[in-house]
């Protein structure tokens, strides 16, 4: 994180605490979360975006704690199902400021976004207007945004582009399926269409992909104003802005996207004659990523192969992106002194299978031993968030910094957690 801060003797201190300290007090493997960077970077969209909606992307990271500070920077929320939803509520989120997303939203999902009085649906397949239409009270209107699928081919992974058609979500704009859903919106006196919606990808590096989109997406309110002659307050443009995981990694700033891609659309509105619908945005990863480290203990370490394995006490059970995106991290030995010189080496998990891999081949002190603690940063989006329990590995605790102070978020899964669901003979 921006706060993390050299110490005497090799140790690194974030939010004013030591990491040496926080592995000690909350065991390993754990994640701390930085509550005034966390803050900041909401911050940070607020300032460049005054007039905006901005939502953060809750399936990046999601806890009380994350909610309240959300809360309290005056961002929005995105959710993506009824779990998210409840969990908001009942931390007293407004609902107003809630906006539901997913391509199979259950009945559940929608029941439960419709009684708590989410503030926007967004429709992501045909199918679902009806259905959600159905369920909403006789004299009353849910507000909803129409997901569409602009053909920008944006994100780091094929796993997480959704910009082209041929991936599951949204409504294809060059097949006429966008438009279609939009007419049927429109005939729901249930529903009131707010705007459209649209999700590039993640780990968007430039701002390009985001100027095209918009392009598209006026061309597209231009051609439903003439032919159905609506026009809509809003635009959702998604979430999908990259953080360095590794120095010198690019990360696109607020404010440019504010001047580029809010320029554009103005620009372009002004050009079709059409009213400048107020901007949404939905960043996930950019607002909690930095902001977390994850911190581990090395139980081994041997020799393979001519490779060097580093194994530590956790894994693709709290961080499966390297598995499945094969993304790389940055791996810091922190809390000794070591003149020793650095060497490639591979960290490794503890699960059962070669894939378990954090981090290959990365520079570390040719001396790391067992008890070592290892720091990853940028762990704060994604990680914990899609932590699962494999090997019947609990999921790790969650801890959060400020001033020099630490405190537990989330409690680390026991193994009476994971046995208490086993009800069966
Ligand atoms: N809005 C929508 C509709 C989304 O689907 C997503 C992410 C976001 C906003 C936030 O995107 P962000 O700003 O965080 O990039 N597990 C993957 C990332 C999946 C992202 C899914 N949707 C990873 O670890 O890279």
């Amino acid at each position: 994180p921006a706060s993390a801060q050299a110490l005497p003797g090799g140790d690194l201190a974030v939010g004013g605490v030591p990491l040496t300290e926080l592995a000690d007090r909350f065991g390993t493997p754990c994640y701390v979360v930085d509550e005034d960077e966390v803050r900041a970077r909401a911050r940070a969209w607020r300032a460049a975006l005054p007039d905006a909606e901005v939502a953060y992307a809750g399936k990046a990271f999601l806890c009380r704690a994350m909610v309240h500070w959300i809360e309290e920077e005056g961002l929005s929320l995105d959710v993506c199902s009824a779990g998210e939803l409840e969990l908001a509520a009942h931390c007293g989120f407004p609902a107003e400021r809630i906006v539901l997303h997913g391509n199979a939203k259950s009945p559940e999902d929608l029941r439960t976004a419709l009684r708590l009085g989410v503030g926007r649906v967004v429709i992501d397949s045909t199918g679902e207007i009806a259905r959600l239409a159905a369920l909403v009270p006789a004299g009353a209107r849910q507000r909803v945004l129409v997901r569409v699928v602009p053909g920008v081919a944006a994100g780091a992974h094929a796993a997480v582009r959704t910009g082209v058609a041929g991936q599951k979500f949204g409504l294809p704009v060059a097949g006429g399926e966008a438009e279609d859903a939009v007419e049927r919106v429109l005939g729901q006196p249930r529903l009131e269409l707010v705007g459209l919606h649209c999700h590039l990808g993640s780990q968007i590096t430039d701002l390009d992909p985001y100027v095209t989109a918009v392009r598209r997406l006026v061309t597209l309110l231009a051609r439903l104003r003439d032919k159905h002659g609506v026009t809509f307050p809003e635009l959702d443009l998604g979430g999908g802005f990259a953080i360095a995981y590794r120095d010198g990694e690019a990360s696109p700033d607020p404010g440019a996207y504010a001047r580029r891609v809010g320029g554009e659309l103005a620009l372009r509105c002004g050009e079709a004659d059409l009213p400048v619908p107020r901007l949404t945005v939905e960043p996930g990863r950019w607002i909690a990523g930095p902001a977390g480290v994850a911190l581990y203990r090395v139980l081994a370490v041997k020799r393979s192969g001519n490779r060097t394995f580093v194994a530590v006490d956790g894994g693709m059970s709290d961080n499966p992106r390297p598995a499945l995106y094969g993304v790389r991290y940055t791996v810091r030995l922190v809390g000794r002194p070591t003149a020793a010189p650095a060497r490639a080496m591979t960290v490794v998990g503890r699960h059962c299978e070669a894939g378990d891999v954090l981090a290959e081949d990365v520079p570390l002190p040719g001396d790391v031993r067992p008890g070592d603690v290892l720091a990853v940063p940028a762990a704060g989006a994604y990680h914990v968030s899609m932590a699962s329990a494999y090997n019947l590995v609990g999921r790790p605790p969650v801890a959060a910094v400020r001033d020099g102070r630490a405190r537990l978020l989330v409690r680390r899964e026991t193994l009476d957690d994971l046995r208490g669901r086993d009800v069966g003979v």
